[in-house]
This record gives C-alpha cells, sequence and structure tokens, in this order.
C-alpha cells in the first residue's frame, strides 16, 4: 500500500483525488489538509465520499505527519508546494504537484508570469514535467514531479504528432482553448458566480495566460526549436471540461494524418485517437482520465485542425496525478483509473 497525504483536501482538485484514490487498491489516504476545515470529517463536507473514508478528517499542513507519507499531493495555490516541497523530499517523501511551482524549468520566467520571486529554484534540477506520454521513463526515476496544467495538456497532446514529426509550421501555431468553470477552483470568485459563468461565453487573457510558457516549453521540445504559439483561452458555461481546436499548416498535404496520429499513440492507454471525420466532445471524458483527440483537413487543404478534449479535473489535474503515482510506484499505469467517463 502506497501511504498518501493531500495538502489542499477542500479545492476541487483535492476533492477529485480523493474520488479517484477511493477506487484505488494500492493508495491508502493517510493525511489531508485544509486550515479552514481542520477537524472536519471528510465525508462531512463531501457527501458524495461518505463509506469510503471514515475516520479521515482535514487536518493542518504539519511537515513531520506529512513526511510520514510515501507521496504527498499539492493540490493548492502556486507557492504553497515551493515552501514545503524541500523539506518532504529532504525527508525521502516523494512529490506530486498539482500547482505550477515546478512546471516551468526557467526559474526567472516563472517569477515573471506569477509575480514573485520562485520560492524553490533549487529543486527545479529534480522536478519531472509529469506528463507520461512524453516524459514516462523519466517519472519512472523522479522523487519530485510537475503535474501539467489542464490547457497544457489537451494542447501539447493535440500538437506533439505534428511537431515530432516536423512536418508542421512551427512559427504559426494556433490553440483556441475552452475551459469549464472548475478550471478556476473552488474559491469564491464573482466570474465564478453561477449569474456571471452561465448562458454565456468569453476569452480572457488574449495577451498573455500563465500556460502559454508552459505550453510553449513542451511544445519547443517537441519541435526540437523555436515554436511560435498563440493561446487564446475562453470560460464556458459548463462545469468540467476542456475542448482545444489547435490549427497548424502543413507543407506536405500527402501525409496520413490520422495515421500519423495513431502510431503515436498506440501505445497510449490514456489517449484515444478517434476515426476520421470525428468530433469529440468534453462530455466524452468526463469523469475518466482520457484525453479524446480527432485531427481533420478541412477540404483538403494545408491547414490541419485537431480537436482535443479532457476533463480538467481528472486527465487535467487529479486522473494524471494519479497516473504519476502508479509509475511512480511500479503500479499498473491505468490502476484506479480506467473507468469510463460520465454520460449524459
Ligand atoms: N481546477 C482545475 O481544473 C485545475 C487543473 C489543473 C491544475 N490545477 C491547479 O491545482 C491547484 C489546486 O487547484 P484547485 O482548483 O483544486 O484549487 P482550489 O479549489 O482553490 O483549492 C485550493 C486548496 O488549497 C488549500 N490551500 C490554499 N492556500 C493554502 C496554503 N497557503 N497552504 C496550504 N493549503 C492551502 C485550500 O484549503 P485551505 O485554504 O482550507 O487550507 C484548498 O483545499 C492550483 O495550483 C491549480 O492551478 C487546477
Amino acid at each position: 500500500m502506497v501511504k498518501v497525504g493531500i495538502v489542499g483536501g477542500t479545492g476541487y482538485t483535492g476533492v477529485e483525488l480523493l474520488r479517484l484514490l477511493a477506487q484505488h487498491p494500492q493508495a491508502e489516504v493517510a493525511v489531508i489538509t485544509s486550515r479552514s476545515e481542520a477537524g472536519l470529517a471528510v465525508a462531512d463536507m463531501y457527501p458524495n465520499l461518505r463509506g469510503h473514508y471514515d475516520g479521515l478528517a482535514f487536518s493542518v499542513p504539519d511537515v513531520k505527519t506529512l513526511a510520514a507519507c510515501d507521496v504527498v499531493f499539492f493540490a493548492t495555490p502556486h507557492g504553497v508546494a515551493h515552501a514545503l516541497a524541500g523539506e518532504l523530499l529532504a525527508a525521502g517523501t516523494k512529490v506530486i504537484d498539482l500547482s505550477a511551482d515546478f512546471r516551468l524549468q526557467d526559474a526567472d520566467e516563472w517569477a515573471k508570469w506569477y509575480g514573485q520571486p520562485h520560492g524553490a529554484p533549487e529543486l527545479l534540477k529534480d522536478a519531472v514535467y509529469g506528463l507520461p506520454e512524453v516524459n514516462r521513463e523519466q517519472i519512472r526515476q523522479a522523487r519530485l514531479i510537475a503535474v501539467p496544467g489542464c490547457y497544457p495538456t489537451a494542447t501539447q497532446l493535440g500538437f506533439l504528432p505534428l511537431l515530432e514529426a516536423g512536418i508542421a509550421d512551427a512559427s504559426r501555431l494556433i490553440a483556441d482553448c475552452k475551459s469549464g468553470v472548475s478550471g478556476a477552483g473552488r474559491g469564491a470568485a464573482v466570474g465564478s458566480l453561477f449569474c456571471e459563468a452561465g448562458e454565456s461565453m468569453k476569452a480572457y487573457a488574449v495577451k498573455g495566460h500563465r500556460h502559454l510558457p508552459e505550453i510553449t516549453q513542451g511544445l519547443r521540445r517537441a519541435a526540437g526549436g523555436d515554436v511560435g504559439l498563440t493561446f487564446v483561452p475562453h470560460l464556458t458555461p459548463m462545469i468540467r471540461g476542456i475542448h482545444s481546436t489547435l490549427y497548424a499548416t502543413v507543407a506536405d498535404t500527402s501525409v496520413d494524418l490520422q495515421a500519423l496520429f495513431e502510431k503515436r499513440y498506440a501505445d497510449e492507454p490514456f489517449v484515444d485517437v478517434m476515426p476520421t471525420g470525428s468530433h469529440p466532445e468534453t462530455r466524452s471524458v468526463r469523469g475518466a482520465n482520457v484525453c479524446r483527440i480527432a485531427v481533420h483537413r478541412p477540404q483538403d487543404g494545408d491547414l490541419v485542425v485537431v480537436l482535443s478534449v479532457i476533463d480538467n479535473l481528472v486527465k487535467g489535474a487529479s486522473g494524471q496525478a494519479v497516473q504519476n503515482l502508479n509509475i511512480l510506484f511500479g503500479l499498473d499505469e491505468r490502476m484506479g483509473l480506467s473507468h469510463a467517463g460520465l454520460l449524459p
């Protein structure tokens, strides 16, 4: 049994970790923290978990208690893992961070986008970007995992086959992405209110979103050089889901794109390349650790359109974090993650 601690258990990614780990045969949640709900039983806050975590209550984060775990997930705002990860790693506890703290390899770049100095630049050399479809072998050996963000997961998985094969113009990529409101977390904010986000859709952060440098870092590696990306996120009136519509031009229109994508992801348990002409829906991945992809070339032209959908809380956060746990501890990568999405 892997003994698990979770820092930030009351947020959306925290409760999603609890939902997924409740079905995991080899993981046991021993510690779950919340400063605001310390003392409250987990099932009293989240009745969907009644019967799964009897006796488990939220506690104030305490490094000594957390260090007794084999692995600690951080489901917290940025900056928290910077402060605590070092002590945990020194105690031999592995860290899987769902926040952005260790996703960017350049500490100055991180400081620029997050508006504060990087809190643990000395740990960056140990941090592995937890996208299994790219870094599976490094994840196996790691002790500190930076779980990719939700937009970055859907967008990178959609672009990777084109860039790795060197067939797309990497200087003019476009990612037009839509997110459900749970992507903003559970904290009270006017923009997340039902009357503000319902029955409306809007773009935001067109000038530059914090996920831009993360996506660019991954695409640069896939392309083996510089990339030019325009990334436009949108807020849509759904609770869960990311839909990325990706555009790239290709010089050679004779390449069989369907075969290229199918081959790239043939051995990937959590990437589903749909048949030619498909239009994946976010509701088909709701609750499931799956990225569902379709590739199109409208009117047989040189513009490729890739459609990529995930559940932001599962393949975009907590499911991918559990996938990383499975790889880190030598378990079957699909353990606890093989359920289908919720429909309707
Ligand atoms: N929501 C998504 O779809 C999504 C997807 C991918 C990645 N992420 C990332 O995952 C992280 C968590 O996101 P979320 O949406 O679950 O956030 P959230 O709903 O706002 O929850 C944040 C959690 O962190 C705890 N927390 C806040 N400040 C803390 C501190 N200083 N020390 C210890 N605990 C603290 C909170 O509990 P207390 O305040 O009671 O301690 C709460 O449980 C974020 O970094 C986010 O960017 C989110």
